[in-house]
């Protein structure tokens, strides 16, 4: 048994993981998410040559060069480029940060290593989560040891932890038509062009022990207004039951203002996991936004009973 926690800066959605049951706690786990949520795989296969080699030939190729061949690998995927494998040519992807770029260099280019013990973490014990955006990554995996002639099976299980406040925009789905706005002298990122039925959904929630949500609303402004409505939070799908909703007046303002409001979330809901969808309504006016959000954060406390 192994077990291993990753941080990854990126709102991470854990109905994308790549599901596999892999034979020991995967080195370098963070890299092979960040491949799975970028472009790679449209060019690449681990197993197989596509457009650009297979992953597990570029392991083999660069085997016995390991400082160099993370250097080489991870200059490869941010600025691109041809030679190594022949004429056709990787794109360029200035937009992968260099840290991130050299964790998918270094799972792509620990494919096929012989395992090496690897540090894991105790099997019970308690790890701090500091972190206020992105994601941890909880791996677990085990192999048994067969019976007769049934060969060890292994399994795995990822688990990830998000923080309690939650960017909007880094939700991980929206409906057609949302779209991130930023206000005039204000860095933060608002979703915008919540219309009538439109909504943004938080996958695999599980909302045990949390009593309520906090919303961070921006008004509207002097280039976008905002005709207020109603917003429903409903689970499984948009159209799923609902859990709670909230009533939204207009309110705009000369520049984008923000306010928090407060959703409370009834206390006999359903255990486990499930997609948080946020429906925004106004059947009388289904052609403006109904507010801007900027994030929503997770309470956890004491239910008030009576
Ligand atoms: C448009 C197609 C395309 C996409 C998208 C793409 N690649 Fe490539 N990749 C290629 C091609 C073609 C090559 C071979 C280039 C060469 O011959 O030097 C390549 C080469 C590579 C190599 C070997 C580098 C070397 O110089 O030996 C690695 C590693 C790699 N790609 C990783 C990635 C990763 C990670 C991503 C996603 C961030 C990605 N690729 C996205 C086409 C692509």
């Amino acid at each position: 048994m192994e077990t291993s926690v990753d941080y990854i800066e990126k709102a991470v959605n854990p109905n994308k993981l790549p599901k596999q049951a892999a034979e020991r706690a995967e080195p370098y786990v963070k890299g092979k998410v960040l491949i799975a949520g970028s472009d790679c795989y449209a060019c690449h296969a681990v197993d197989r040559d596509v457009n650009g080699p297979s992953f597990q030939a570029v392991a083999s190729k660069y085997r016995n060069n390991n400082d160099f061949a993370v250097a080489t690998v991870y200059r490869k995927i941010i600025y691109g480029g041809s030679g190594n494998w022949g004429q056709r040519s990787m794109s360029a992807h200035p937009n992968i940060r260099e840290e991130d770029a050299i964790e998918m260099a270094r799972w792509i280019l620990a494919l096929g290593d012989p395992p090496k013990p690897k540090q894991t973490l105790p099997l019970s014990g308690e790890y701090l989560l500091s972190a206020e955006k992105g994601a941890y990554l909880l791996q677990a995996s085990y192999r048994d040891r067969g019976k007769n002639t049934l060969p060890p099976l292994p399994a795995e299980a990822v688990l990830v932890l998000r923080p309690a406040l939650f960017q909007a925009d880094q939700c991980d789905e929206r409906s057609r038509g949302v779209g991130n706005y930023k206000p005039f002298d204000n860095d933060t990122t608002t979703l915008n062009e919540l219309k009538h039925n439109a909504w943004f959904a938080i996958n695999q929630v599980d909302l045990q022990g949390i009593t309520s949500l906090t919303l961070r609303l921006g008004s509207g402004d002097y280039r976008n207004t905002y005709c207020g409505g109603r917003l429903e939070i409903h689970s499984g799908k948009p159209g799923g039951p609902i859990l709670a909703s909230l009533d939204i007046p207009a309110v705009n303002e000369k520049r984008m203002r923000f306010r928090e409001v407060q959703i409370l979330i009834p206390g006999n809901l359903p255990a486990g996991y499930s997609d948080l969808y946020f429906l925004f309504k106004n059947e009388v006016n289904q052609g403006q936004g109904v507010t801007g959000v900027d994030w929503v954060r997770f309470n956890i406390g004491m239910r008030n009973e009576g």
